[in-house]
């Protein structure tokens, strides 16, 4: 299969362009590089530099490649920005989905596989693990913009009969997520332990994050690509960890390192509990996590470990 990847060189992103090389698919790259790196990507992987919110250079790269499969990925994903720059987080999270699902549709490709949150969608949950169903009250703009990117997935369908689905990640962590960037609590920690900084536990720690590592993220999104289900699914362990437990866990890895975290105050509009309930990816498209946390955690720590020698 040719396969487009949007937001290839980024951290998500570049895990699915290796698992897409690994499976022997011929894929290429649209990224801005506004936060992903070269580097990242693998020999040979055609990349073109480009912004999604420019609509018509996103059709002139479909029109080149003329992917059968495109996954996007390329978003705004910094929560704490889109509510300062609402208009930018929705500029790309939704103008620039719609520009991809367009350029997708003219080039002939059979089916768009979409990058959502869960975390940023339903906000506080009454029921966790949250199931799909579960009204969406997002508490940032980035959670709106996404939710309102998967409105334009359906009416792609329905208008178009383009074959979409919308994967709604938990908190998705592993190699090559930013240390230093706002991206993920457990790179941000591992980064702190590697380099024997104190970790930051903002508030009282008891909050509950739902970690699940990109390895099966992957995976999601490869069997996405081969079903043809529609729709949003939820991607995550189902499991809820402390932000506390988190920083025990890695404490317990880093041989007895002296890491013991830091309190600061609560931050403004943090949800106090988040979980997914994935029980209908696994029915859909056959996906469950693979990878526990603790072992997900080694292989990040061991990743950010050596990068920085
Ligand atoms: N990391 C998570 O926990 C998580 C959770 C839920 C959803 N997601 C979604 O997964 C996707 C990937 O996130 P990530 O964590 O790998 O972040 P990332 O910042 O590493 O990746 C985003 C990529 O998109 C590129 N990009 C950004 N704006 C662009 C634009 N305007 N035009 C072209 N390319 C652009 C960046 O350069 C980067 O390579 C995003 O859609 C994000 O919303 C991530």
């Amino acid at each position: 299969m040719k396969a487009l990847v949007t937001g290839g060189a980024g951290f998500i992103g570049s895990n699915v362009v290796d698992g897409l090389v690994d499976a022997g698919h011929d894929v290429a790259v649209v990224d801005n590089l506004s936060t992903g790196r070269r580097a990242n990507l693998p020999d040979g992987i055609a990349l073109h530099e480009v912004d999604v919110v420019d609509g018509s250079a996103i059709e002139t790269a479909f029109a080149a490649e003329r992917p059968d499969v495109v996954f996007h990925l390329a978003a705004h994903i910094d929560v704490r920005r889109s509510v300062e720059d609402p208009g930018h987080d929705a500029r790309v999270n939704v103008e620039g989905t719609i520009n991809v699902l367009r350029a997708a549709h003219r080039s002939g490709a059979r089916r768009v596989i979409f990058s959502s949150t869960g975390g940023a969608i339903y906000g506080d949950a009454e029921a966790v693990p949250t199931g799909e169903d579960a009204p969406i009250r997002p508490l940032a703009p980035y959670g709106a913009s996404k939710h309102a990117a998967e409105g334009y997935l359906a009416l792609f369908a329905s208008l178009h009969g383009l074959s979409t689905i919308a994967l709604r990640y938990a908190n998705v962590y592993g190699p090559r997520q930013d240390p230093l960037g706002e991206g993920g609590v457990v790179a941000i920690y591992c980064g702190a332990l590697a380099s024997g900084a104190t970790a930051i536990v903002y508030g009282d720690g008891e909050q509950t994050r739902d970690y699940v590592y990109v390895g099966d993220v992957v995976r999601a999104n490869l069997l996405a690509a081969e079903s043809a289900a529609t729709g949003s699914f939820n991607v995550g362990s189902g499991v809820e960890t402390t932000v506390l437990e988190l920083a025990e866990r890695l404490r317990e890895l880093g041989d007895g390192a002296d890491f013991v975290p830091r309190h600061a105050p609560e931050r403004a509009g943090e949800v106090r509990r988040s979980c997914l309930d994935a029980t209908r990816a696994r029915s859909a498209i056959g996906w469950q996590p693979q990878v526990e946390l603790a072992e997900g955690l080694r292989r990040t720590l061991a990743h950010v470990a050596a990068g920085m020698r």
